[in-house]
């Protein structure tokens, strides 16, 4: 079996790193999408001194060209990308009323149009070979929206748009597309939520705690799997009981 390589936008983040790992130790060669160089040069030492080989790939995922020209090098160097995971993400977090709309596009340019972006790009690579990945991370902010993440919400219900509607295109082309939605899970994102409000949350989640990010990352790596084959356009909750649908 060829190994596959799977490019993950955000892969430095918290979500992102355990979702680079988890494909690693499935066997994947992995990509890790930044942004940030000084962050990712230390962030590779350090999975390199626990035993992760990954690679580096520079690009501003609002950007189409950047996300183009991030894709297209990888592959030179890499090979042939046949899973994408979308984990590039940022919250601007206000009530509507103190939400500029600076705060709102930056929101959308990086959650949603970065998807777009890199679902587009990818997209187009893997129909041409016949086989890929796809997997757009999300929220359950998404589906129940949140107090104070108009922007967030949005963005995180628009992406599951993207994935119903790419599904479809792709359905025949032997490329899948998912929607995983995490709950609140314990990164610094979430780490930046004002310490009462997080505890008022977590009496919310049925579970009684925050996600592990490795807990969402085991699911993406099934998603990413060649066994996913008959999966797709779905959402994926993963939120410890917080919203069921
Ligand atoms: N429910 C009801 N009322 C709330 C509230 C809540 N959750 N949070 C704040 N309020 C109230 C405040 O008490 C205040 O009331 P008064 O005007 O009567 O005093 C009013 O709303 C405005 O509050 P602030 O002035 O503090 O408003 P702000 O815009 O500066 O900040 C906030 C509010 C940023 C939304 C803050 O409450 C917050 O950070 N909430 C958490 C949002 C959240 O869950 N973010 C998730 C981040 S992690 C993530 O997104 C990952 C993922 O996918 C799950």
């Amino acid at each position: 079996m060829n190994q596959h390589v799977a490019m993950v936008t955000g892969g430095t983040g918290g979500i992102g790193t355990a979702i680079c790992r988890e494909l690693a130790a499935q066997g994947m060669k992995v990509i890790a999408g930044y942004r940030n160089k000084e962050k990712a040069t230390l962030w590779l030492e350090q999975q390199q001194a626990q035993g992760f080989d990954f690679e580096l790939a520079y690009m501003d995922v609002s950007d189409y060209e950047s996300c183009f020209h991030s894709f297209i090098s990888a592959e030179e160097v890499v090979g042939p990308i046949s899973v994408l995971v979308n984990a590039a993400g940022i919250t601007k977090d206000k009530v509507l009323k103190k939400m500029t709309p600076d705060l709102w596009q930056q929101v959308i340019d990086t959650n949603l149009t970065g998807t777009f972006n890199m679902c587009r790009i990818a997209s187009t690579c893997m129909v041409e070979r016949g086989y890929g990945r796809i997997i757009n991370i999300s929220s359950v902010n998404g589906r129940k929206g949140q107090f104070g993440q108009v922007n967030y919400a949005a963005s995180k219900a628009g992406i599951h748009g993207i994935t119903m509607s790419l599904s479809q295109e792709l359905a025949r082309k032997g490329v899948t597309v998912n929607t995983l939605s995490p709950g609140y899970v314990m990164t610094e994102m979430v780490a930046k939520v004002p310490e009462e409000v997080l505890e008022s949350i977590k009496g919310q989640i049925p579970v009684g705690r925050l996600g592990e990010p490795a807990e969402i990352a085991h699911a993406v790596a099934f998603l990413a799997s060649e066994r996913a084959s008959f999966m797709t356009g779905s959402d994926l909750s993963i939120n410890g009981g917080m919203h069921m649908y």
